[in-house]
């Protein structure tokens, strides 16, 4: 048995190795947190973020609807929850997504990835992972497992954690403020290395700065903000949903188009299945010509980051408690 004070400098020292190696993504850690602290965090976050006993019955971890190399997003149109129930909404990605002060495609309630996790865990519509009124029975089935038990400990030491609810929450939100995308080709054009984009997408790019950015703006092509950009009324209240405002019918927060190459098929009922549509979709460019199709579409591929689409330190971890899972 390793003493304590000796493991947290191991896992400290593991954390900033794997900084160095640029295996994980800067560790931010959470104010008061050690760096190994914070290192066991994301660490139990991660096999949390994996693990289908997060679900009713077993059959359904975040991962199964958030796929790495789809940057984490999924290629349905909507995903079934783990009893079936029909899914109401795209599988939006989850690059960079500690940046967003707005969490979901229209509920302006949710600001907080901590908060967030009720949605798929706890919600009702749709039921995904159904498990409210069974988050007593997350804990036993998670406090079964002793190296679950240590991962916990480790992870909140300062309140010697048990297993329970609300500390995986809290570790599955460390997890995810590691996916950070920053380094697509579109990033290393922006930091000056002008052969990183093809002529056609920096066409797409000036074009892109002119069309699309007063929306899709800043580093990752999100205001955070809600927009109508159909004239149409969908099946989908959107905002109008939460606020009960007439003027917020069919407002969507505007999607980051982070690695949204790899995500389709595209929108809030993913009724786009490939990126000429979802940007036909928007009243505004409903007649875009193929010209401008093609080049918006090669500046959108410059967004798809592969290091971030295969980084080892955001897949199915192999091991936990120094033993294969
Ligand atoms: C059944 C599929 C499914 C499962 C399982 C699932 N999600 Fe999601 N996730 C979605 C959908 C659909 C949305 C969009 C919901 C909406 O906007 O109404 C979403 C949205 C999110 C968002 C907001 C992203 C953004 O851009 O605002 C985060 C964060 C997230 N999920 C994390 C998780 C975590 C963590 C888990 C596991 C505890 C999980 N999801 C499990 C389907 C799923
Ligand atoms: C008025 C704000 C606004 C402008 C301008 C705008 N968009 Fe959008 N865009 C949105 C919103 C909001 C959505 C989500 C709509 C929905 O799901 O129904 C969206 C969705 C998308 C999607 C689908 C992303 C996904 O993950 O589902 C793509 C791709 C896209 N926009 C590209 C563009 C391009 C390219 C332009 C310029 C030609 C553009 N947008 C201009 C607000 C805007």
């Amino acid at each position: 048995m390793i003493k304590s004070p000796c493991r947290q400098a191991l896992l400290a020292s593991l954390g900033a190795l794997a900084v160095a190696l640029g295996l994980a993504g800067p560790l931010r850690s959470e104010e008061g947190v050690s760096p190994g602290v914070q290192a066991a965090r994301v660490a139990l976050g991660r096999r949390l973020f994996y693990d289908a006993d997060l679900s009713i019955n077993g059959t359904m971890a975040c991962a199964t609807c958030h796929e790495q190399r789809r940057g984490f997003g999924d290629g349905n149109a909507t995903h079934p929850g783990a009893r079936d129930d029909p899914g109401r909404r795209n599988v939006p990605g989850l690059a960079n997504v500690g940046d967003f002060a707005r969490l979901t495609w229209a509920d302006p309630r949710q600001t907080s990835l901590e908060g967030q996790v009720d949605v798929p865990m706890l919600g009702h519509h749709p039921v995904e992972m159904a498990m409210d009124g069974h988050t007593d029975a997350l804990a036993e089935r998670l406090g079964a497992q002793p190296c679950y038990v240590t991962m916990f400990r480790e992870a909140f030491p300062d309140e010697a954690a048990r297993p329970d609810y609300a500390h995986a929450a809290r570790a599955i939100a460390a997890f995810e403020r590691t996916l950070v995308s920053r380094s697509a080709p579109w990033d290393r054009w922006r930091s000056g290395e002008s052969g990183a984009l093809a002529p056609l997408a920096r066409a797409g790019a000036a074009r892109f700065a002119r069309d699309c950015a007063s929306c899709h703006s800043g580093v990752d092509l999100t205001d955070q903000d809600y927009h109508r950009i159909t004239a149409q009324d969908g099946a989908d209240a959107g905002l109008m949903e939460v606020t009960g405002r007439a003027e917020d019918r069919a407002r969507f927060r505007t999607p980051s188009l982070r690695n949204v190459a790899v995500t389709a098929p595209y929108l809030h009922d993913g009724s786009a299945p490939d990126l000429a549509s979802a940007i036909r979709a928007h009243a505004a460019f409903a007649d875009a010509d193929a010209v401008s199709l093609g080049q918006l579409s090669a500046f959108l591929g410059s967004l798809t980051d592969h290091a971030f689409l295969t980084n080892p330190a955001f897949a199915l971890p192999m091991e936990a408690c120094g033993k294969p899972l």
